[in-house]
């Protein structure tokens, strides 16, 4: 086999054997196959697609090519659940501890962020003493011990994916439904999920900017994971505006902690009863699902089952104790609208950017990132807001980045005097008795 042929093939858009796909993982992985050839396969790939049964190739190969985790000693069926990425996106900190006070067995493996988008693990780090990196052993005892554990990528988990990801990152070709069905899923079956809900954000803050394709990735990936015996349930949801208020490290941790304490935003509260219940559905330990998660708010037991979680994994849960302490910050700034009307929609790409850019995030996966930076908005989409309203507050760690941040709110904020028209956060749920 050559690669030379394989690119060739699927420039002319052919399909690709298994043995073609087994072929080119296995000797990307072993660094056989050069990243210029790779990067042609996938350019390749990004324009002429991959039909169902490639993808599913693909995701096979990319999950067995290093470390499968087998989690069947924790008993009954663990769930994990994944983000296809967005803004202000804390719902595992807050769902996590939901599902597992109800008696849902959470297995989470979580990511960095990079670029305008978040990732939980960074979160989580903002919290003195965390561990993120858990051995196998761990994981499995804290799961079979208090109902959760979460854990970063570990070393050798789906290399290939890795390697590639990488490569996509730097070469823009990060968004292909099959490439991203392929390395998410790769991942979630490598890492011994026995259940899978996907939140697949769908807006201007997301990969998959319309409906169609959003619909498109979930139908593929609650495919490829039924067929490889995951019970996976997608649930698409709005990334038309930033999720919550809160969007930096510490300041997603406080407004987690509040939500848990019966103070969260809205579109955020439902958004972690939705995927809660999804979770409990998917690993089948309750139909009727979302009363108990929300009992769980109202009674305290979420909250507390946060604290343990934290504490397990070596945080200091006394950080808790005045969230103003933990999310303090060196300048707080207020940027004012600068005309009156209702907010029509606020671009959660240029949000991110700027809580990144403020050092709350990663340009490259090299930076060191700024905890206690960010963006707390203060209106949301549909509200009215007169001219000087507080539109957002940033939190900066110097001046220096302050002026440019400020200049994307203000982009990112569309207000005119039309009256805004709902609409719904969640706007599908896919499972395979629906596709
Ligand atoms: N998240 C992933 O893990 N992979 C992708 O390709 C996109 C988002």
């Amino acid at each position: 086999m050559r690669m030379f042929d394989i690119i060739s093939k699927k420039k002319y858009n052919e399909s690709l054997s298994k043995e073609e796909i087994d072929y080119v993982i296995n000797e990307y992985t072993n660094g056989t196959i050069p990243d210029y050839q790779m990067s042609a396969l996938l350019m390749a790939i990004y324009f002429n697609g991959m039909n169902y049964e490639e993808t599913t190739n693909l995701t096979l190969a990319m999950a067995h090519s290093g470390d499968m985790m087998d989690l069947s000693e924790i008993g009954g069926i663990n769930v994990d659940k994944h983000s296809t990425g967005g803004v202000g996106d804390k719902t595992t900190l807050i769902l996590a501890p939901m599902v597992a006070a109800c008696g849902g067995k959470v297995a989470k493996m979580s990511g960095r962020g990079l670029g305008n988008t978040g990732g939980t693990i960074d979160k989580l780090e903002s919290i003195k003493g965390f561990r993120t990196k858990l051995s196998e052993e761990e994981f499995i005892d804290n799961i079979k011990e208090i109902g959760l554990a979460l854990t970063g990528q570990t070393g050798n988990l789906a290399p290939a994916d890795k390697k590639i990801y990488a490569l996509r990152d730097v070469t823009a070709i990060v968004d292909s439904i099959p490439l991203i069905a392929s390395s998410i899923m790769s991942k979630k079956i490598a890492a011994g999920a026995g259940a899978i809900v996907l939140d697949v954000k769908v807006g201007s803050g997301a990969f998959m900017k319309n409906m169609q394709d959003a619909e498109k990735l979930a139908e593929e990936m609650v495919k490829i994971g039924s067929l490889a015996g995951r019970n996976t349930i997608a649930v698409i949801s709005d990334m038309d505006e930033p999720l919550g208020l809160a969007v930096g490290n510490a300041l997603e941790v406080a407004e987690a902690v509040k939500t848990l304490k019966k103070e969260g935003p809205e579109d955020l509260v439902n958004l972690c009863l939705e995927l809660g219940t999804q979770m409990l559905i998917a690993s089948k330990v309750e139909e009727n699902a979302r009363g108990m998660l929300q009992n769980s708010i109202d009674d305290g037991s979420a909250y507390n089952k946060f604290l343990e979680f934290i504490k397990r994994q070596g945080g200091d849960i006394t950080v808790f104790d005045d969230l103003d302490e933990f999310t303090e910050c060196n300048y707080k700034i207020e940027v004012k609208a600068d005309k009156e009307g209702y907010v029509q929609r606020i671009e959660s790409e240029l949000i991110g950017e700027a809580s990144m850019i403020l050092g709350g995030g990663r340009m490259t996966k090299e930076d060191v990132i700024d905890y206690s930076v960010g963006v707390k908005l203060s209106a949301k989409r549909g509200d009215y807001v007169k001219c000087g309203d507080c539109l957002a507050t940033i939190y900066a760690a110097n001046k220096d980045k302050i002026l440019e941040a400020e200049g994307l709110i203000i982009k990112a904020f569309e207000i005119s005097e039309d009256i805004v028209k709902t609409s719904p956060l969640i706007k599908r749920i896919i499972s395979c008795k629906n596709i």
